[in-house]
């Protein structure tokens, strides 16, 4: 079975999709590691942020195994990761890990922007998570304090929405639900509330193919 978890940031579609993949048993992809990895690299070697021709050839030879998670999910790897994810030879360089990941015997669980439009149009299961940006930036900004990266909440909130803007927006696969994908609104839900709820939409989905 291959689940898609699609959502803005801080939406909370991270942590689903990794206690879904743990529930079913199913290998898990953070599709947005991929951008923030080409970021990163990029910063690391002193080029400017709309330098496609580096960034391209970047995702062509990226080995997440190489890099720290923890160091890629710092704030400032966050906008990187949304300038170079606009790029569309950037996006062709990752999508054939990307598509070998979902289509692995057994299936997976894969959490980013397009992975239930782009990447696994197929998948058996989609969920498209949201929040409102106010609760969005406020669960950002505690995961920041948390992680020892004190920011304004203000600058949180303005970053939320510059990325949900630039992710929204640009022509290659912009951040939008999938025809066939369940929107989950978690701003009223905590952690647990949201995870009972899409365990149920996942065998919602799967009663409803068994039956048809
Ligand atoms: O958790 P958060 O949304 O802050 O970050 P993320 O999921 O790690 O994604 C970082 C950036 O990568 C996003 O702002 C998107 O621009 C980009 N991304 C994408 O374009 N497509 C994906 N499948 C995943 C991430």
């Amino acid at each position: 079975m291959i689940i898609t978890v699609d959502g803005p940031a801080a939406s909370g579609k991270g942590t689903l999709a990794r206690r879904l993949a743990r529930h079913y048993g199913l290998p898990h992809l953070d599709t947005g590691l991929l951008y923030r990895g080409v970021g990163y690299l990029l910063l690391e070697r002193n080029r400017a942020l709309d330098d496609a021709t580096t960034a391209e050839a970047i995702a062509q030879s990226l080995d997440l195994t190489k890099l720290d998670a923890d160091a890629l999910r710092a704030d400032r790897i966050s906008e990187a990761a949304s300038y170079v994810a606009a790029m569309p030879g950037v996006r062709a360089a990752l999508l054939k890990m990307q598509q070998d990941f979902a289509r692995q015997p057994g299936g997976a669980v894969l959490d980013g922007r397009d992975t239930g439009t782009v990447i696994a149009p197929e998948a058996e299961a989609k969920l498209f998570v949201t929040a409102s940006p106010e609760e969005r930036a406020r669960r950002r900004h505690v995961e920041l304090a948390t992680r020892r990266e004190p920011t304004e909440y203000c600058e949180v909130i303005a970053d939320i929405r510059k990325r949900d803007e630039r992710d929204s927006e640009r022509s290659v696969a912009p951040l939008k639900p999938a025809p066939d994908a369940v929107l989950l609104d978690t701003t009223q839900l905590d952690i647990e509330a949201a995870f009972r709820a899409a365990i149920a939409i996942v065998e919602a989905t799967r009663a409803g193919r068994a039956r048809s």
